[in-house]
């Protein structure tokens, strides 16, 4: 992972690279999140998407949760932790609680009733940066 760094209008932003694990991972379980399909507006069109991203592996969000705006925690292994048995990877929010999987995709019942938020971006080339967690 890169970041977070204060990239945009002073918010920090995270940058992910996401495995091909990770992204399987993504969507096992749609039924535990709010608004598995993005419907509400919280990213660019180009990341409307099942990865929420440009390509599938390079995810890049604010990082502010949307509740009340705390930075949430990485915690990108899939394993169990102590706020969640069954964590498949995402971001924790200190603050209140809310959970969000790689993709800022909020679990039903966090405090936020709504997605992380996807920036405005591009890469420069044709090739996304490699070799970065
Ligand atoms: S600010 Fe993140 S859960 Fe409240």
């Amino acid at each position: 992972m890169l970041g977070p760094i204060p990239a945009w209008r002073g918010r920090p932003i995270f940058v992910i690279k996401r495995s091909a694990d990770l992204l399987s991972a993504l969507n096992e379980d749609p039924d535990r999140l709010t608004d598995p399909d993005s419907q509400e507006l919280e990213q660019p069109s180009y990341a409307q998407n099942e990865y929420r991203s440009r390509t599938p592996d390079v995810m890049v969000l604010v990082g502010l949760c949307p509740h009340l705006f705390c930075s949430p925690t990485p915690h990108i292994e899939l394993k169990p932790e102590p706020f969640d048995s069954e964590w498949r990877g995402g971001f924790f929010c200190p603050c209140h609680g809310s959970r969000f999987d790689l993709a800022g995709r909020v679990y039903s019942g966090s405090p936020s009733s709504r997605n992380m938020e996807v920036p405005p971006y591009s890469f420069e080339g044709d090739s996304c940066p490699r070799g970065w967690y």
